[in-house]
């Protein structure tokens, strides 16, 4: 395989550190980098550290003779596999969303080529502007890749999202991108998956939720994308960064997870993996609820909208390939069986989730594919691995379908 490069754009934000240890990631996964670090970058960390990690010169700024002789920034830009801007600051995101080139950083991202990946960070207030939100909304549709920001504590003092992905989660992206160039198994289907939890409020400080992490399901989302797909992944609240080319809508209850699966449609497939909470508080107080007064001791419940249920049944628009998940902790195939045949999705992956299985939560998952055809186990392995060998079966599925 030949070795693959990437131009790593360090903008100017107090995650800049973080870069450090991405380019030593990336070099450990035989990814070789080259760096050009923003005027603003240069104020957390220095070209010499850059320099001596990628060991390649560190290109700061546009307007330099010796560069342009040794190298144009044309050539620069165009130089590497991929281009990967961590951190991602706002003017960062801006720049190229408006076609404003107006230094080295800016201009390479302009005149480049190759595909763009994105790590955004910042103050999840900025994040959350709505000004941010447009520009992020303009690159994906100019087919940028994006992986995070997470949620998380800030360097400001403050909590949400905006936190920059992990540099190992930034590698595993770009690793991801690289493998998944030669198959393009899933190009032009749009897939929808589910994954995580739901809050359920109860008041304003308690909800109903449950141990789902969304690992499966952003798993799947990411080699769905990676297979070519056009994947929209609909999140309950997770600690996990966007998979890199995906589109991530996050919610938080099931009543939203419902109305953005549907908004979400039309689409080839979906994938059901989300723990939906199967009931919520019927009613949700404004004012938090008081122990002294006894208000605690029940919780009327009533039951939340089954989202695989509807998608399997929709008499206009069914995506042709609907799968949904059955966490059991016994009688787990023949639950599972039964739960296929009552909500008329065509599989359903089946896992046990019984203490001690480390399946909630944990890496690993051993499941059971069934279907109207039988039965298939597979052994315990990653869920990366699961989900990648679903994909494929996703993938093969509707390519047999639309003969
Ligand atoms: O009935 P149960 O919750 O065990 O069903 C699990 C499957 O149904 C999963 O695929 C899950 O994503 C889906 N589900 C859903 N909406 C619900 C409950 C479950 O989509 N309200």
């Amino acid at each position: 395989m030949t070795t693959k490069s990437v131009l790593l754009i360090i903008g100017g934000g107090i995650a800049a550190y973080k870069s450090l240890e991405l380019i030593r990631d990336l070099s450990k996964r035989g990814i070789r980098s080259k760096a050009i670090l923003t005027s603003a970058g240069a104020e957390f960390i220095t070209p010499l550290s850059v320099g001596s990690l990628t060991g390649a010169k560190c290109y700061t700024a546009l307007f330099n003779l010796t560069d342009e002789a040794e190298m144009g920034h044309i050539e620069l830009s165009r130089s590497a596999d991929l281009l990967v801007v961590a951190p991602a600051t706002a003017d960062l995101l801006a720049k190229p969303a408006l076609g404003v080139a107006n230094d080295l950083a800016s201009t390479a991202l302009l005149a480049t080529d190759k595909p763009v990946l994105y790590a955004p960070a910042m103050n999840v207030r900025m994040w959350q502007h709505p000004a941010v939100q447009r520009n992020v909304a303009t690159l994906k549709d100019d087919g940028a890749l994006f992986v995070g920001p997470g949620e998380g504590d800030m360097a400001c003092g403050e909590f949400g999202f905006g936190r920059m992905a992990e540099p190992s989660d930034i590698a595993d992206a770009v690793e991801a991108h690289f493998a998944g160039r030669s198959d393009g198994r899933l190009n032009g289907r749009h897939i929808v998956v589910t994954a995580g939890p739901t809050h359920e409020p109860i008041d304003p400080v308690r909800y109903l939720a449950n141990r789902s992490s969304g690992k499966q399901g952003y798993a799947i989302a990411a080699s769905l994308a990676r297979m070519g797909a056009q994947v929209t992944l609909i999140s309950g609240p997770t600690e996990l960064p966007s998979p890199a080319g995906v589109a991530t809508v996050r919610i938080q209850t099931a009543r939203e997870m419902m109305d953005a699966t549907m908004k979400a449609l039309p689409a080839d497939a979906a994938v059901c993996c989300a723990a939906v909470a199967d009931y919520r508080p019927e009613i949700e107080t404004e004012h938090k609820i008081k122990k002294e007064r006894g208000g605690l001791s029940s919780i009327a419940l009533e039951e939340n909208p089954d989202i695989l249920n509807a998608l399997s049944k929709l008499d206009v628009g069914r995506p042709k390939l609907v799968v949904g998940f059955a966490a059991e902790t016994d009688d787990i195939l023949c639950n599972a069986n039964a739960k296929r045949k009552r909500k008329g999705c065509d599989w359903i992956v089946a896992n046990d989730v019984s203490t001690g299985t480390g399946t909630m939560g944990g890496d690993n998952n051993t499941v059971t594919i069934l279907s109207e055809a039988g039965e298939e186990s597979w052994e315990n392995m990653p869920k990366t691995q699961v989900a990648g060998r679903l994909a494929s079966y996703i993938a093969d599925e509707l390519n047999k379908r639309s003969c």
